[in-house]
């Protein structure tokens, strides 16, 4: 049949999931269209998500260390002030590179690009509706890479000036004076550290007791909530937001203990909502080719990432697992390989997750939470950056490196680490987690000196010998 069909497959969404696919399906040989509504190619992450947000992070802190910490240094640079539209401007600036980087590799790989909304109007058919009209694509497979989009809060409107998502949260027009965050999950965290080190009065208000969202470890949370109240950012933990409304140029926030109780009313410029993501699979006409949604709103596949109609996957935020740009990227490639028949494998267990607060939280595998509720026997250990030489030499001594092994085995388990370069240095852990290593493994590798990557090796260490060397 293959001369009948336009495509071999078609990709609909161009986010981190959906141009990694299309381009390794391409690579693979396989004629490959991808479908994209909106007018940038990237989807979430590129345009509205790790990117900018990683801008406006990285600007802020540079900001921040010129401006409070550069002095003990021996660095003088007179008064220091900000540009905010330049900042927003170097933002815009690298999210454009970023975008049109996909187009161009495209191209090198001969992707076709169709744009306009995608709908499945059979097994086989993909229609797009697009400012040339609709168009019609057959096709011998579709992938869905279709995301996420915010979780609205019952009750209340976005206008993305005072009350906004993340992607108002962006765009700001000006730093605001006083700023509330609901949930103080990743978002929270992230976007509550630009505006704090710009100056604003940041409170988060969070319904649980821990910051930093599901899978962090608790020790590491604590650590975490001390160093940005130190920071001046503010925490109402195990609150409940019962209402937001603006009055005039003010927005009143509602809270309520968590557990009921004391009531009480919060003013601020601007809330900013991050109470989590939801899967978007709006006009996509799933139910026409009767492809069920679970009961939260995500397309279910199987480990071949294939939906319950032959020929139609789904991989990234809109199926299982967390809603992060790495395992949508790698879900792409090994789906499109098991399309072209070969081995699908992906380790759950192995997907590091990092915030890029200062310092950064980096984790992998398991917590000690999650280790005391399964029963298992674990060993533990820490290493702290400030006995680290290049972390004390470079005077960010803060937070540690923790390691849980199996008590019998020694076999990583996960690896949490707060402190300089967390976001970098949970890579290596995530590859010996991947390999099977033991902590002894990772402790008998040669690691270079001075790095902050031998605290890794130390916990490692102390994990499966109890004691450090430098500790
Ligand atoms: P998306 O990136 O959401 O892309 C889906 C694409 O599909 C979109 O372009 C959409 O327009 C298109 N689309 C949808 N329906 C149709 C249709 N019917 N027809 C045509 N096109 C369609 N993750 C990280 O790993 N690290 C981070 O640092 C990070 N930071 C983030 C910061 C913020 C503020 C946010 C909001 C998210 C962040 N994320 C981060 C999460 C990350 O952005 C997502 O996990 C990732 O983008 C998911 O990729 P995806 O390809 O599944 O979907
Ligand atoms: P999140 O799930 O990380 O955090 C949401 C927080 O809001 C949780 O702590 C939750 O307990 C709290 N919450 C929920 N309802 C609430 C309520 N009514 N009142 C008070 N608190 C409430 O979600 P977030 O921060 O919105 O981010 C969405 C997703 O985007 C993340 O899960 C992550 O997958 C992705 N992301 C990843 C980043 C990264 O990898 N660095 C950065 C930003 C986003």
């Amino acid at each position: 049949y293959a001369t009948s069909h336009d495509a071999d497959l078609v990709v609909i969404g161009s986010g981190p999931g959906g141009y990694v696919a299309a381009i390794k399906a391409a690579q693979l040989g396989m004629k490959t269209i991808s479908v994209e509504k909106d007018p940038t190619l990237g989807g979430t992450c590129l345009n509205v998500g790790c990117i900018p947000s990683k801008a406006l992070l990285h600007n802020s802190h540079l900001y921040h260390m010129a401006k409070h910490d550069f002095k003990h240094r021996g660095i003088e640079v007179g008064n220091v002030s900000f540009n905010f539209d330049a900042m927003m401007k170097y933002k815009t600036n690298s999210v454009k590179a970023l975008t049109g980087g996909i187009a161009m590799l495209f191209q090198k790989n001969k992707v076709k690009l169709v744009r306009g909304l995608g709908t499945i109007v059979a097994p086989n058919k993909v229609e797009v509706k697009g400012e040339k009209g609709v168009e019609t694509i057959n096709t011998k497979n579709i992938l869905i890479a279709t995301g996420s989009e915010v979780t609205p809060f019952p009750g209340v409107t976005f206008d993305e000036k005072q009350i906004i998502t993340s992607t108002g949260a962006l765009s700001l027009p000006s730093v605001p004076k006083k700023m509330l965050v609901i949930g103080a999950g990743v978002i929270g965290l992230e976007l509550g550290s630009v505006y704090q080190r710009l100056g604003a009065d940041v409170t988060a208000i969070e319904f649980l007791d821990t910051i930093g969202g599901v899978g962090i470890d608790g020790e590491v949370s604590k650590t975490l909530q001390k160093i940005l109240v130190k920071e001046g950012m503010k925490f109402k933990l195990g609150t409940k937001v019962m209402g937001v409304k603006k009055e005039g140029s003010v927005v009143k926030v509602e809270v309520e203990a968590a557990k009921g109780g004391k009531k009480e009313t919060l003013d601020c410029d601007v809330v900013l909502i991050s109470i989590g993501r939801r899967p978007f699979t709006a006009g996509l006409g799933l139910d026409k080719v009767g492809i069920a949604l679970d009961d939260r709103g995500r397309v279910p596949v199987n480990n071949k990432f294939q939906t319950t109609i032959p020929g139609i996957y789904a991989i990234g935020d809109c199926i299982h697992g967390p809603m992060l740009a790495h395992k949508a990227e790698d879900e792409g490639i090994v789906c499109v390989e098991g399309i072209k028949g070969m081995p699908v494998h992906f380790n759950y267990d192995a997907i590091p997750s990092v915030i890029y607060t200062s310092p950064e939280v980096g984790w992998v595998g398991k917590s000690e939470e999650d280790l005391k509720k399964e029963g298992r026997a674990y060993k533990v250990g820490k290493f702290p950056f400030l006995a680290n030489s290049r972390a004390k030499t470079n005077g960010e001594p803060e937070g540690f490196v923790k390691v849980l092994a199996d008590k019998a085995t020694d076999v990583i388990l996960g690896t949490h680490i707060i402190g300089p370069g967390g976001g970098e240095l949970i890579n290596e852990a995530v590859l010996a987690q991947e390999y099977g290593a033991a902590a002894e493994d990772v402790a008998r590798v040669c690691h270079a000196h001075p790095t902050c990557a031998e605290a890794l090796r130390e916990a490692n260490l102390a994990a499966y010998f109890g004691k450090p060397i430098n500790f």
